[in-house]
């Protein structure tokens, strides 16, 4: 079971790989993490790794790129929390020393792939999504304000908004080609 378990992640990671560039360290570590954690678990040997609910994989799917851009962001400090918390929860020094080497390379890619306006974004989504509706501050605000929030609204959510947009620069390059 162990055997087909290593076959198993083995390939997935050689899948993973073989279209981004993750570096090589950085993957060995995390394939060290991954063999321990699992012969840790002796009672399921890791089939419930198996069982069609991956926690990250295939979110980003239908999605355009700012907004996987912003669900990566989410991604990667979802990951961060999960990995600060084995770091504190192992008393193994070389796990932790993995851990702590796994988000190194993380906050490298963060830091290399996502401007500050991701993080702003999931700042602003996450301040949202935590709002308090039992507050009475907060209930008298919200109705104070959703005169110009439901404007905003139509406006952004109205086709004809964009469609006119569009038309106007369909008709500018067309005029552009004309002259050339
Ligand atoms: C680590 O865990 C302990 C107890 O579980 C907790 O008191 C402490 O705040 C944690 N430290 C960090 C940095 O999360
Ligand atoms: C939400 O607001 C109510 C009323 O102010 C307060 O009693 C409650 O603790 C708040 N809940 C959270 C999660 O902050």
């Amino acid at each position: 079971m162990i055997l087909l378990l290593e076959i198993c992640l083995l390939t997935f990671g050689l899948m993973a790989s073989s279209e981004a560039s993750i570096p090589a360290n950085a993957r060995h570590y995390i394939e060290q993490l991954n063999k321990y954690y699992v012969s840790k678990q002796k009672t399921t040997e890791g089939t419930e790794l198996f069982d069609g609910n991956p926690l990250f994989w295939g979110r980003l799917d239908g999605f355009e790129k700012p907004e996987q851009k912003l669900l990566m962001t989410i991604i990667l400090d979802a990951y961060n929390r999960i990995l600060t918390q084995m770091q504190n929860e192992t008393e193994d020094a070389d796990v932790q020393n993995k851990l702590i080497k796994v988000k190194e390379y993380l906050n490298k890619l963060k830091l290399h792939y996502f401007s500050d306006k991701h993080n702003k974004l999931k700042t602003q989504a996450s301040e949202v999504m935590a709002i308090n509706e039992t507050d009475p501050l907060v209930q008298r605000k919200a109705l104070f304000e959703l005169i110009k929030v439901y404007n905003e609204a139509a406006k952004l959510g109205d086709p004809s908004v964009q469609n006119h947009r569009s038309r106007r620069q369909a008709k500018g390059s067309r005029k552009h080609r004309s002259k050339s």
